[in-house]
């Protein structure tokens, strides 16, 4: 076969290494968690847990961010059978975006259905504050208008096209909704659109303008590419953003984005974050 009908990801690697993982473990996960910046606590949650350094998965990435731990958790939240991604591969570190994504085809191979995805984020709506948890309700893909979409390519031909405006499953974020109010945090709780940028610069002051325009409500470097693989793979998704940080949009401001007030917030909201998202696998 000629490498340009081949697709950009192989379904005999992914199979190899779901079915590496399926031989080691007892469980059958059916919820999949990938833990963003700092967030990786959540793991830490799960109980009878089987864990897999990226290192020793066969055909996964390694993580290189400070802050990711990088391993597969797999074990029981709330009696389900969860894995968790402590550390996700971001396009900024240097991998392509299939790679990126290649962690959601073995979830999908492992008989995972439902996809959760959090991540650290600025804060673009003004009306956000910095501690504030927004339900991803829809997505900006910017690299994608830049052609870097993780399903361009050759690909499976009953799915060439698939449907993004469902993207984000609403009985799951009206689930997470009840969780919050039954957990009395819904003071915090935004609901927003998130956008991707690449990384690993920061935005500018006219990018942060620009992105409002647009009716984004928080800014990022992940998430994304992996939403879009599990749509492919017909998996649910609910996601969450951390708000870590206001972006700047004013000239005369002396603030400046920077990596440890995002780790600083981050562990402030942490085990709320972690409460919730428990609360809802609880739930479902
Ligand atoms: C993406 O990166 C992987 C790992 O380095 C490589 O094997 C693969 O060929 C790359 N894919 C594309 C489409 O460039």
């Amino acid at each position: 076969m000629s490498a340009s009908n081949e697709c950009r990801y192989k379904y005999e690697e992914c199979k190899d290494t779901a079915d590496w993982l399926l031989s080691r473990i007892p469980q059958r996960p059916t919820v999949a968690i990938i833990c963003g910046s700092g967030l990786g606590g959540l793991a830490d949650l799960l109980e009878n847990r089987h864990i897999f350094p990226y290192q020793d998965i066969p055909n996964f990435p390694k993580s290189t961010v400070q802050g990711h731990a990088g391993q597969l958790v797999f074990g029981e939240l709330r009696g389900k059978q969860c894995v968790c991604m402590q550390g996700r591969f971001h396009f900024y570190e240097g991998y392509n975006i299939t790679t990126v994504t290649y962690p959601v085809r073995v979830f999908f191979l492992l008989g995972v259905e439902i996809l959760i995805v959090t991540n650290a984020a600025g804060g673009l709506n003004p009306e956000f504050s910095v501690g504030d948890i927004m339900m991803i309700k829809d997505h900006i893909n910017m690299p994608g208008f830049a052609g870097q979409n993780p399903l361009c390519g050759p690909n499976d031909e009953r799915v060439r096209f698939p449907c993004m405006s469902d993207a984000y499953d609403k009985d799951l974020a009206h689930l997470a909704q009840e969780a919050a109010e039954e957990q009395g945090c819904t003071s915090y709780i935004r609901h927003g659109v998130y956008c991707m940028l690449t990384g690993p610069t920061f935005e500018t002051i006219a990018e942060c303008r620009v992105l409002q325009m647009l009716g984004a409500d928080a800014v990022g470097m992940s998430t994304v590419p992996e939403v879009v693989v599990a749509r492919h793979c017909g998996l649910r998704v609910f996601g969450l953003s951390l708000i870590t940080n206001k972006v700047v949009t004013d000239y005369d401001s002396k603030e400046r984005a920077n990596h440890e007030e995002v780790l600083e917030t981050t562990r402030m909201r942490t085990e709320d974050l972690q409460r919730l998202v428990s609360h809802l696998v609880g739930k479902l």
